[in-house]
């Protein structure tokens, strides 16, 4: 047995002091002082908070997005995840056009299985819907994936209005959750030739053809979708006051609307793609960083608790040989940044240690919520006698600068370089076994799949 003692748990009704033990994996005690046996082996949680391990669930791992593969597989991706602090991955299967989800969900686990030093689970992103597709969807609930994605942007990926009301109609009795990434993929390619005509090659042209209207408008017609199929439906990576407004009209007309958005619109902002020369590449994500009013709005939503999740989105590509494929042509260059390895710290550093945010908070935005939302609560996202002993213990005393240097993401930048971090892990355990100490992995490989 393992006994956390001397902590403060953030625990599901409250935080306060209390001792913690765990043992094959699961948590078996949680009281305010455990005794330890001869046997037993102890950490000592002086002055840490104890949270439940984080869940980030939106991950690009081992993704081919057609012109190149991301960073970060699941080896890479899961150990960085650790370091941080993040205990479990809900990753993006993604079915090829032609293909079946079956195929995809196989070769999800093929990449993933026996690599991560994280807990993972899959979404399922369709993007061809047919009646084959259509027949899956429950063989996919067999095998554990209770959420699915949809795209309204990306020529290869997105789905039209009657396809995803059709989606949203089946997954109805799965109880399955939809999310999806909400942009006007005509208007993108609209807006981005008019960019290229213009003259406009480099990575200003990104931000300029994907305004905030056209996340918005894609987020109002989804919700239209939405009640005419009387369902649900999860926005992946939220990024503008706009997009927000119309979050707040549906859900003023009593509709469920779930809400994620992603450390990198509530840090950054879109001055990023004005640094010099080609710098701008790194901060080439869809949708792309917002104006200063756009951010400060989403914090002020997400302290408000408008938002339910903060995941990453991470989708990892190196500087030098990968985002350079767009040098002449920002089109060409790869959607996507690093972050799994630091949205912890970001978000505690931002919102905890600056009074902004409780520790009770951040964790219902990291590991709760999500766990609720994509079916594995109360096994996974809270400390509770009973549940999975995924646990990262945080040193809220830690300071220290994020680098590319010294990150395990494997990637040549970070686009939270210099980035002056206030709290760090001590220790992260999945499914009990230490996986992470001080920042660093302990080589242990102990994720598994999370069957939901
Ligand atoms: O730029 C991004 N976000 N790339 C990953 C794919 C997506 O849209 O989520
Ligand atoms: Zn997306
Ligand atoms: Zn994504």
């Amino acid at each position: 047995m393992t006994i956390i003692k001397n902590g403060t748990l953030v625990l599901p009704d409250g935080v306060r002091r209390g001792e913690l033990a765990f043992e094959n994996g699961v948590i078996t005690k949680i009281a305010p002082v455990l005794e330890a046996g001869a046997q037993d082996q102890v950490f000592d949680a002086q002055g840490c908070l104890v949270f439940p391990g984080f869940i980030d669930g939106h991950t690009h791992l081992d993704m081919d997005s057609g012109t190149t593969v991301t960073a970060d597989d699941f080896a890479s991706g899961s150990c960085a995840a650790v370091c941080g602090g993040t205990t479990t991955l809900v990753d993006f299967a993604t079915q090829d056009k032609g293909h079946t989800l079956c195929e995809a969900l196989d070769a999800w686990h093929q990449k993933a299985d026996g690599k991560c030093a994280c807990n993972y689970a899959f979404h399922m992103a369709v993007t061809d819907w047919n009646e084959r597709t259509c027949a899956e969807l429950p063989i996919m609930k067999e095998r554990g994936v209770t959420s699915f994605k949809a795209y309204y942007a990306y020529d290869n990926l997105r789905l039209d209005d009657a396809q995803m009301y059709q989606l949203l109609c089946a997954l109805q009795p799965l109880h399955g959750v939809l999310g999806v990434h909400c942009e006007n993929g005509t208007l993108v390619n609209e807006l981005q030739q008019e960019q290229l005509a213009r003259g406009v090659t480099g990575p200003a042209g990104h931000p300029a053809s994907r305004p905030p209207v056209v996340e918005a408008e894609a987020i109002r017609r989804l919700c239209a979708v939405a009640k005419l199929a009387d369902s649900t439906v999860h926005i992946v990576h939220l990024s503008s006051a706009e997009g927000l407004e119309e979050v707040r009209r549906a859900r003023r007309a009593g509709q469920t609307v779930w809400a994620e958005t992603c450390p990198q619109y509530l840090v950054l902002d879109d001055s990023r793609y004005a640094l010099e020369g080609f710098e701008g590449a790194k901060y080439i994500m869809s949708p792309p960083l917002r104006s200063e009013a756009d951010r400060q709005t989403l914090r002020q939503a997400v302290k408000n608790g408008e938002i339910d999740t903060i995941s990453t989105d991470h989708c990892s590509y190196r500087f030098d040989t990968q985002k350079v494929l767009g040098k002449d042509d920002f089109t060409k260059i790869p959607n996507g940044a690093p972050g799994i390895e630091h949205r912890p710290a970001l978000i505690y550093t931002s919102f905890v240690a600056t009074d902004e945010m409780t520790a009770a908070e951040m964790c219902r935005l990291l590991a709760e919520n999500p766990a609720k939302l994509f079916g594995m609560w109360p096994r996974k996202g809270c400390l509770a006698e009973g549940s999975d002993a995924d646990i990262t213990v945080w040193d809220p005393a830690a300071r220290w600068t994020i680098r590319a240097a010294t990150q395990h993401q494997n990637v040549d930048y970070t686009p939270y370089e210099g980035f002056e971090a206030i709290g760090r892990p001590r220790a992260v355990y999945v499914g009990g076994e230490l996986a992470a100490k001080d920042g660093e992995p302990t080589g242990v490989c102990a994720g598994r799949y999370v069957k939901r």
